[in-house]
């Protein structure tokens, strides 16, 4: 039963996100919103399967892994841009575009709103207070998920010398040696990062370790370690001691939430 469901919104989502794909020779960036998509689905079930989570939360996670950037089509297509500060909140696209595609029909509604709620807070920088347990859950494996995904999609995006894409760079500026004194000293403090003093490369790089602080589950902690990809990222970080320290205290971090798991 939730298989089918699950398998029903796949096509229906593959259906969406097709109709977007020729638009103007500018495929390369709706092909890579499908295939973090899949990316995503494949860790929320992996999240879900470990975690034991229950199967209403699964098949609420399933979906939402599925829909959470449904936005992102007519976000690029109306502003060619996956900036949200520069265009629009493409978590609220997402929501506003899978109700109107009717990709949620035949869906339960206890699943239906937990799925709408979990796209809705995907990008938030911290969840709220959820009076819903279920709810939190579902919405916590899908933003794990995605920063995972993320980790691997900025990695390759990194070690690129001439960006396929120019958007999907974020505008900054590709300078090795350097970073935003500021952006490290907030997550020494353990503040989560703020894209808007994103300056360099560097910086998005130095965020994007920070995300470690905002993982959810053990599970997510063990993929993002046996995956390496903080290695990765912080070989390619300038080894001033400044960087060397944060990189302990991330390394520190993560074999604690590793042995509590
Ligand atoms: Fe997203």
């Amino acid at each position: 039963m939730s298989g089918d469901l699950v398998s029903l919104v796949a096509r229906r989502f593959e259906a969406y996100a097709g109709r977007f794909h020729d638009d103007q020779g500018d495929g390369f960036a709706y092909a890579l919103k499908i295939e973090h998509t899949k990316r995503v689905l494949a860790i929320a079930e992996t999240i879900c399967a470990e975690e034991r989570l229950p199967a209403d939360v699964t098949l609420a996670a399933r979906l939402a892994a599925l829909l959470h950037d449904v936005g992102r089509f007519p976000q690029y297509l109306e502003y060619r841009t996956f900036r949200d500060a520069d265009s629009a909140n493409h978590a609220a696209l997402s929501v506003v575009h899978t109700l109107r595609e009717k990709l949620l029909d035949g869906v339960p509604t206890d699943i239906r709103r937990m799925v709408l709620g979990a796209v809705y807070l995907h990008n938030k920088r911290s969840l709220p207070n959820l009076s819903s347990a279920p709810l939190r859950a579902v919405a916590k494996v899908v933003r794990d998920s995605d920063k995972l995904d993320i980790y691997q999609v900025m990695i390759a995006h990194f070690s690129q010398k001439k960006p396929k894409h120019p958007e999907v760079a974020l505008n900054v500026i590709d300078d090795p040696e350097r970073y935003t004194p500021a952006v490290l000293q907030a997550l020494l403090a353990r503040q989560l990062g703020d894209y808007r003093s994103i300056v360099y490369v560097n910086d998005f790089k130095l965020m994007v370790v920070g995300w470690l602080y905002d993982l959810n589950y053990a599970t997510s902690c063990r993929l993002l370690h046996e995956r390496g990809y903080l290695d990765t990222i912080f070989a390619g970080l300038p080894a001033d001691d400044a960087v060397l320290s944060f990189r302990t205290h991330i390394y520190t971090d993560l074999a604690q939430r590793l042995n509590r798991a």
